[in-house]
């Protein structure tokens, strides 16, 4: 890379207000200048500026200096071209980073951020938008406040029933499509009982063997799905009292609260 130096000690002795050296041979400005009348700036950059400490100078950003050189700021697209990431595209970087501290970001502070961080994290922007839900409405920050992080769901939202943990959670609800619930054939019936009180009794007080049944194992795999008698059990009388009893629970009642 090829850096223009507008910088010189005469446009430096001026803003110096050093009178007595103009029209004194003009010598470009150095890195070791900066300190003289920006410490805190070079103290600030040394000590947290990461890559912008490391990998370029204060002179590879700062190509110009007042009061000669009036394009003393560069853009970040001088060298974070933006067709080399869609996180590159986006508005307002200096609303997250500060150029001389980059990765001290305040996430509280910024405005929009769902779509910088749908820019890096494509797959969860997706999610949420593919399954629409109340938490598509919310900022990432909201349960992200700090990145990497997350809240727990019990941070906003009380268990079904009591004693129900964060892990519990995870086995129904994904938080970036939290409706679409799924759960394993071997979940606990306490999962559903605190929702399904009739269901849980009816089963509880059954002397069927239906009795020792999870509601996971028969309301298999996802929330609401229902189960006919003959998925597992065929038809397993004489044809002709199928036939004349088509419907199993005229005389078994409930899968629940079943007769026999
Ligand atoms: C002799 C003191 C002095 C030195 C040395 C000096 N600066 Fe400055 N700099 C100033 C002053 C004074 C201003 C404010 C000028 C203005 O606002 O017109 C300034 C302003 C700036 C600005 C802001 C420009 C803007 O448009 O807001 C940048 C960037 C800058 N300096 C970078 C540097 C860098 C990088 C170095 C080292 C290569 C450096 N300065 C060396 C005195 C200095
Ligand atoms: C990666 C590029 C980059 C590097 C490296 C960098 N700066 Fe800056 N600097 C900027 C940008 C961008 C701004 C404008 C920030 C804004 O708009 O809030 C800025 C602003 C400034 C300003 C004026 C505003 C202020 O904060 O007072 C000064 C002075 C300055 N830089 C000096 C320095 C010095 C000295 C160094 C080296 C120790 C340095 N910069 C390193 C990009 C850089
Ligand atoms: C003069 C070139 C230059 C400019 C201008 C510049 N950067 Fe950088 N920046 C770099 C380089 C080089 C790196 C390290 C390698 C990389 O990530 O590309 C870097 C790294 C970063 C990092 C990661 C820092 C770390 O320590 O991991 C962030 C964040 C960043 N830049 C943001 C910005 C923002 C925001 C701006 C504009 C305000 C900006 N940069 C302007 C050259 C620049
Ligand atoms: C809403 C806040 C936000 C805005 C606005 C933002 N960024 Fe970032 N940026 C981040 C976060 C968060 C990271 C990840 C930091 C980490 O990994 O710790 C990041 C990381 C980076 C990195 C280092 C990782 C990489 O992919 O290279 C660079 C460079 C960068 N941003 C440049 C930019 C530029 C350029 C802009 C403007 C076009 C910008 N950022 C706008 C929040 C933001
Ligand atoms: C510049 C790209 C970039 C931006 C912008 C960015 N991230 Fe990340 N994020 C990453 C990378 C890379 C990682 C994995 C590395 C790590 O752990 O730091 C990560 C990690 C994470 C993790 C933790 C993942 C895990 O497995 O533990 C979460 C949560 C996260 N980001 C959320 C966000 C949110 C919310 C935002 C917007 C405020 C955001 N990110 C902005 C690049 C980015
Ligand atoms: C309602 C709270 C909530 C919202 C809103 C939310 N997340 Fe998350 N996110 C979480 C939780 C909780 C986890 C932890 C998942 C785990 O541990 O498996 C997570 C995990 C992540 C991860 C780590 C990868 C993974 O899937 O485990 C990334 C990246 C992420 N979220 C990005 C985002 C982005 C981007 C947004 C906004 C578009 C967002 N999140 C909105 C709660 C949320
Ligand atoms: C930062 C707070 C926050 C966190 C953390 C959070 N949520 Fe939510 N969630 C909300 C808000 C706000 C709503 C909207 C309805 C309300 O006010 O309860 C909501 C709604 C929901 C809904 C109903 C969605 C709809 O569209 O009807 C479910 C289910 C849900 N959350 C589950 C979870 C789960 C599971 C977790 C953990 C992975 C979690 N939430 C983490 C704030 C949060
Ligand atoms: C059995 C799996 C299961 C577990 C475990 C589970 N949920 Fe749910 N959750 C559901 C079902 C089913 C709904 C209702 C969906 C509907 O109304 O169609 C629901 C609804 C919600 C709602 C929406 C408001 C409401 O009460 O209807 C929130 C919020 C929620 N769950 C949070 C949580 C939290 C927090 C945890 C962990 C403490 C958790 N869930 C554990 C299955 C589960
Ligand atoms: C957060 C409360 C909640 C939890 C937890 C919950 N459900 Fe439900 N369930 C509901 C609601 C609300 C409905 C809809 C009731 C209606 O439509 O009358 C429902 C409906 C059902 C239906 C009937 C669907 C239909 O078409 O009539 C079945 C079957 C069901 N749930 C099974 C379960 C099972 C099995 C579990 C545990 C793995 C469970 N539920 C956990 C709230 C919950
Ligand atoms: C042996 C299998 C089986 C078990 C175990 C079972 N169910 Fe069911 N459940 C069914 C069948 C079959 C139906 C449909 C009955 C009908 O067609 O009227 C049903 C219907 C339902 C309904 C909707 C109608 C109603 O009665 O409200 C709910 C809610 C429900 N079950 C919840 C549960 C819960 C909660 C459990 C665990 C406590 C559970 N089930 C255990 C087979 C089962
Ligand atoms: C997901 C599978 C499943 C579904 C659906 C199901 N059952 Fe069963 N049922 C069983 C199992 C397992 C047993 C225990 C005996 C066995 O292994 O056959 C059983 C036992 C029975 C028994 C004998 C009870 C005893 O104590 O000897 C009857 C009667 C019965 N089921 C009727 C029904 C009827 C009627 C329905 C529909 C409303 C139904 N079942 C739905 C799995 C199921
Ligand atoms: C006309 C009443 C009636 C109808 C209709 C009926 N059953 Fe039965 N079923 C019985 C009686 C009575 C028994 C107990 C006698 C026995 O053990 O053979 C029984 C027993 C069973 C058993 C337990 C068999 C065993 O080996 O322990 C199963 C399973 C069963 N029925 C399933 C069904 C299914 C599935 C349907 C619907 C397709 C159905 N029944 C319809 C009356 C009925």
């Amino acid at each position: 890379m090829k850096w223009r130096f507008f910088l010189t000690l005469s446009a430096l002795l001026v803003i110096s207000g050093a009178s007595s050296a103009v029209g004194a041979e003009q010598t470009p400005l150095q890195v070791s200048d900066c300190d003289k009348c920006h410490s805190s700036i070079v103290t600030d950059v040394a000590a947290h500026g990461g890559l912008h400490a490391t990998a370029v100078t204060c002179l590879e950003c700062h190509l110009e200096h007042p009061p000669e050189g009036t394009d003393a700021i560069p853009a970040c697209s001088m060298c974070h071209a933006p067709a080399a990431s869609a996180h590159y595209q986006v508005d307002n970087c200096v609303g997250c980073h500060n150029p001389h501290h980059p990765l001290a970001i305040d996430l509280a502070a910024a405005s929009e951020v769902n779509p910088v961080c749908v820019s890096c994290h494509e797959n969860e922007g997706a999610q949420l938008q593919e399954y629409p839900s109340l938490h598509t409405e919310l900022s990432c920050t909201a349960c992200h406040q700090e990145h990497g992080e997350y809240l727990s769901c019990l941070d906003c939202h009380g268990p079904h029933v009591e004693g129900q943990s964060y892990d519990d959670c995870f086995t129904c609800h994904k938080p970036h499509k939290p409706t679409v619930v799924r759960y394993p054939e071997n979940s606990p019936v306490s999962y559903c009982s605190g929702c399904h009180e009739q269901a849980t009794q009816d089963l509880a007080q059954n002397r069927t063997r239906h009795h020792d049944l999870k509601c996971a194992y028969c309301h298999k795999d996802q929330h609401k799905a229902i189960p006919t008698c003959e998925t597992c059990h065929g038809k397993p009388h004489e044809k002709s009292m199928h036939n004349a009893f088509p419907d199993c629970l005229k005389c078994h009642v409930d899968p629940h609260a079943l007769a026999k």
